[in-house]
Parts: C-alpha cells; structure tokens; sequence
C-alpha cells in the first residue's frame, strides 16, 4: 500500500470523517456551468493525500505543487496558437506553437504562492503578480494591503491562483482589483471549491472560467471549506 495511505476496514470506519470528499461528478445537473471539475485519476488521487490530516508539510507542498501543474495543463488547454515553419535534422515542417496573449499568473497572498512554482514549471515565461487581502474582522469585508502586477499587466491573460475558494470574498475582491486595472481576460484556478463559493464567483465574474480540482459542498461557522484540507497557507508554511 502507499506510504500515507491507510486503507480503512469496517472495524475503523469510526475513524473516517463524517463529511464525505466526493469524488467530482463533471456530469451532475447541479454543476455550474463555466467551472471544470479535473476529475483525472491522478489529480483525485493527489488531493486524497492532501487533504489528509497525516499527510507532512514537506508532502503537502510537493502534492500541492503537483496538483497546480495538472491544473494549469488544463486551464491552458485552451490557449491560441499558430502554426510556424521549423527544419527538424531530418526535415522542413510546419507545427503549432503558442500565440495570443501573453501570460500573468496572480497569487492570492500567502497560499497562492503554493501554486506558483508548479505552473511556472510549465509556463516558464509567464509573469508573476500578487495580491494580499485580509478580511476586516468587523465587516468581514477583504481589505487590500499588497499589489504588485506587471506594467502591461492590461494586455495579459492572468490566471489567478489560490487553492481554497471558501466563501468567494477574496476572489471576488481579486478579480474587481484586476479588472479595475484593465484586465480583460483571466481564469481563476483553485484546488477545493466549496459550492457556495462558486456559486459567488460565477455571480459575480461569469466572464471568469474556473478551474478546480474538486467541490464541496459546505463552509463551517470560521469559513473553512467541509471537509476541505485545513487552512492551506498553514499546511503549505507550517506556521501551525
Ligand atoms: N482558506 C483555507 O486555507 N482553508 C479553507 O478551508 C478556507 C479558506
């Protein structure tokens, strides 16, 4: 059996979490629309092992990095592309290259930068902005305190990145921050949504795609998504 795996038997099923981490099903009628579910073998199993509270940071942050770049092979799948003349040693032939616009990846300040290493594994030009909100205790409104983007910024398409979309507050505030900035194309990426969240996003941005790696379906009274993984910066930094 794989190292962080324990198969549970009947005797423990005490010991499983009540909440049920569904696998996704990209053909439920209650799916929304504009999201994608990457319900790939890989990628499920993947985020089994990060949601377990046995799995150890140093195992988090590789499985996390290691989802973030199956996620970004489809975000991008559909980027414009052209078709250029090249000599291989043995002969002239046309094929396909990227074109369109160019890249931004946007973290959400700190568990974003999860994601960033990943996709940039994949994505070696693409430049990198981030963005750091926190939630007014009062209003339990985001309030900006960070925003670094690129100066043409404008004329890229930015993917957004955070691995938790829990209540949709933050992402919501991201996304009005960088249209305000002359953002016109942009995907957000996400590893757990909860269904509530999404349900925000799409209101609030349906021009925004999203991509993740698994919905559930509630929130508890502190905002974590059920069953969800935790807090993920904390998991990601060990800073609990
Ligand atoms: N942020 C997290 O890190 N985890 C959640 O469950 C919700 C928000």
């Amino acid at each position: 059996m794989q190292r962080g795996f324990r198969s549970v038997t009947m005797n423990d099923m005490s010991a499983v979490p009540a909440v049920e981490a569904r696998a996704p099903d990209p053909s439920d009628p209650a799916s929304l629309s504009g999201v994608m579910v990457v319900d790939h073998p890989l990628v499920q199993h993947k985020v089994t092992l990060v949601r377990s509270e046995d799995t150890t940071t140093d195992n988090f942050r590789r499985l996390v990095r290691e989802i973030s770049q199956l996620l970004t092979y489809e975000a991008t799948r559909d980027l414009a592309m052209e078709t250029i003349a090249i000599r291989t040693p043995i002969a002239a032939t046309q094929s396909r290259v990227l074109s369109g616009k160019k890249l931004c990846l946007v973290s959400i300040l700190r568990a974003g930068n999860g994601f960033i290493d990943g996709m940039l594994d994949l994505l070696p030009a693409a430049r990198v902005g981030h963005i750091g909100l926190y939630r007014d205790p009062e209003t339990l409104e985001p309030i900006e305190y960070y925003f670094k983007m690129p100066e043409d910024i404008q004329e890229r398409m930015v993917i957004v990145v955070d691995p938790m979309l829990a209540t949709g507050n933050s992402a919501i505030a991201a996304l009005n921050r960088l249209k305000e900035a002359g953002v016109t194309t942009m995907k957000y990426v996400c590893l757990i949504a909860s269904r509530p969240g999404l349900r925000a996003l799409r209101a609030a941005h349906p021009d925004v795609g999203i991509v993740t790696a698994a919905i559930d379906e509630t929130l508890n009274e502190h905002g974590y998504i059920v069953p969800g993984l935790g807090d993920a910066g904390d998991r990601l930094y060990g800073t609990r």
